[in-house]
């Protein structure tokens, strides 16, 4: 058999910030489509090979019709943003921790970026989003959908572990309209952030089987229904 053909890799913008190296990096195998992958913290956050469960992460919103003002906490490569256009989404607020990466999305680094940034019911917010879930009015949003981190129990930043404390979850459901839906990606089942979620509202948990190579992973989706009236 001949030997495989080298994959190339091309580094597309790279930064040095108080919070480690951010870069954006295109993966190419001959025949294939490019893949993009994201370095966030100096360590690998994402690639674009396999988006099935930040695309459902917004389906599952979609679906039970929460598309009217919806925020996102944490762009990444963009496709929980894109999904949630494509389903419809009347206004989008994306909360997005580095400022590189949104000058990225802005001049159109990759397509899917690019077409985030442009779509004029987005807009990009340069913030922490616990800061900003903080300092945001309450009751105005259908949807509240935060995939910052793998997960409370693999952060991104270690600062991030405030955003899954009882307080900041009642903060993002404070947000919401009566029966809208705060949505939290994981890399995996996570006992302790449904049972802080149920003690919010009826929470379901979602299970989105994908598969990397060789292996099977489960990555799971929290889905809290804002109750009529929340104490931030
Ligand atoms: C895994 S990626 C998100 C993937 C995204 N759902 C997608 O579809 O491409 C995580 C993103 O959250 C951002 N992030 C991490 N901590 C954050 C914070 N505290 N506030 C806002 N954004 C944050 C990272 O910089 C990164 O862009």
């Amino acid at each position: 058999m001949p030997a495989p053909e080298p994959v190339s890799l091309t580094t597309l913008a790279r930064a040095q910030g108080p919070r480690g190296e951010l870069a954006l990096r295109e993966r190419r195998s001959p025949g294939t489509a490019p893949v993009h992958e994201l370095v966030v913290n100096g360590a690998f956050a994402m690639d674009s090979a396999e988006v099935a469960s930040e695309r459902r992460l917004a389906e599952l919103v979609a679906e039970r019709g929460r598309l009217g003002r919806v925020v996102v906490g944490g762009l990444g490569l963009g496709y929980t943003a894109a999904a949630l256009l494509d389903a419809g989404v009347q206004r989008l607020e994306v909360v997005e921790l580095e400022p590189d990466l949104v000058a990225w999305a802005r001049a159109g680094l990759t397509e899917q970026l690019g077409r985030v940034a442009a779509d004029p019911r987005c807009t990009l917010h340069t913030a922490d989003v616990v800061s900003w879930l903080e300092e945001a009015a309450t009751g105005w949003a259908d949807a509240v959908l935060l995939d910052v981190d793998n997960g409370p129990d693999f952060l991104i930043h270690p600062d991030n572990a405030r955003l899954y404390s009882a307080p900041l979850l009642a903060r993002a459901l404070a947000l919401l309209v009566p029966g809208g839906l705060l949505a939290v990606w994981c890399q995996g089942r996570t006992p302790e952030l449904q049972q802080a979620l149920t003690r919010l509202g009826p929470t379901e948990e979602v299970v989105v089987p994908v598969r990397r190579g060789r292996h099977a992973i489960g990555y799971a989706i929290y889905l809290t229904t804002a109750p009529a009236i929340v104490q931030p």
